[in-house]
C-alpha cells in the first residue's frame, strides 16, 4: 500500500493522511472472502480430488476449508520456489535483481520513518500462491500465460498462441475452469491488426507458458477429481 500510494501522493501531509487509514484498508481486505463456485459440484468426485491435492499440491499451496466455511484450520506454507524447481518464465523473477535498490529507496523515503524493510531475496523464484477462489482467476501463472486450470495441470495441452473467444464473463467453461479460448494460427507479429492485442503469444519475452508441471504425472481420473476439488476452494 505504501508503494502504491507513493505513486499518487504529492506531499508529506497527504501521505500522513493516507497512512491514517491503512489499518482500515487492511481490516477490509481481511474481511474479503473468495467467491463460492456458482455451478454444481460433484461432492464425491471433489472428495477424491482433495486426497490428490493433499498428496501432490498441499506441500506448496497449503490446505483449505471449503469456501463457504471460512478459513478456520487452513494452512499456508508461504514458500518461495527457486526457478529450477518451478520452471516457469524467469523474466519477472530475475527482475528481483534490483530489489535491493528498491528497498533502499523505500527505506530512505517518507515511509522509511514508519517501517524499515530488511527483506532480502534469497534467490530468484516465485511464491506458491494461496488458491482460494482460484477457479475464478483465469488465466494462470504470474504472467497469465495459461488460459485454464485444465491446461495448467496438463502442460502439453497449453496453447502456444491463443485468444479468448469473447470477453463475456457469463461465458465460463465449467469443464476446463477458465474462459473459453481458441488457439490462433498467428502470433502477435503476424496477427491481423485488429487481432494483435487479443493474442497471447508465448514466444514473446516474459510470456513463456512452461514449468509448473506438477499435474503431468496424474492420470485423467485423478486430474478430473482434482479440478472438481479446486472448485470448492
Ligand atoms: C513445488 C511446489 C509446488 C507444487 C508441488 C505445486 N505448485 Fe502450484 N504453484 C507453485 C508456484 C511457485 C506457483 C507460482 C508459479 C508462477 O506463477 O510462475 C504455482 C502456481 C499455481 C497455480 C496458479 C495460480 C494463479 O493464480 O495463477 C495453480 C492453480 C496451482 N499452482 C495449482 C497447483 C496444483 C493443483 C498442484 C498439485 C497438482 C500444484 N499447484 C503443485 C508451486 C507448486
Amino acid at each position: 500500500m505504501m508503494f502504491a500510494s507513493s505513486l499518487c501522493t504529492d506531499s508529506v501531509a497527504e501521505a500522513d493522511e493516507i497512512f491514517e487509514y491503512f489499518d482500515d484498508i487492511n481490516a477490509y481486505i481481511r474481511s474479503l472472502r473468495s467467491p463460492v463456485y456458482p455451478f454444481a459440484i460433484d461432492a464425491e468426485l471433489a472428495a477424491a480430488g482433495e486426497a490428490v491435492f493433499v498428496a501432490r499440491c498441499a506441500g506448496c499451496h497449503g490446505t483449505y476449508a471449503p469456501a463457504a466455511a471460512g478459513d478456520d484450520g487452513e494452512t499456508y506454507p508461504n514458500l518461495l520456489l527457486p526457478l529450477d524447481v518451478i520452471g516457469t518464465d524467469s523474466t519477472v523473477a530475475n527482475a528481483g535483481e534490483n530489489y535491493g535498490e528498491m528497498v533502499q529507496w523505500f527505506n530512505e523515503s517518507y515511509y522509511g520513518k514508519i517501517v524499515q524493510l530488511e527483506v532480502e531475496l534469497p534467490f530468484p523464484g516465485y511464491v506458491a500462491p494461496p488458491l482460494d477462489g482460484v477457479w475464478a482467476t483465469a488465466p494462470y501463472l504470474h504472467n497469465g500465460s495459461v488460459p485454464t486450470l485444465a491446461a495448467l495441470l496438463e502442460s502439453d495441452t497449453r496453447p502456444a498462441r491463443w485468444r479468448r473467444v469473447d470477453l463475456d464473463s457469463a461465458n465460463y467453461d465449467q469443464s476446463t475452469l477458465g474462459w473459453p479460448f481458441i488457439a490462433t494460427p498467428y502470433g502477435q507479429d503476424d496477427a491481423p491488426a485488429d487481432q494483435r492485442k487479443f493474442v497471447y503469444d508465448t514466444s514473446k519475452p516474459g510470456h513463456g507458458n512452461g514449468g509448473h508441471t506438477f499435474g503431468d504425472a496424474l492420470d485423467a481420473g485423478e486430474r478430473a477429481a482434482l479440478l472438481e476439488y479446486i472448485k470448492t476452494l
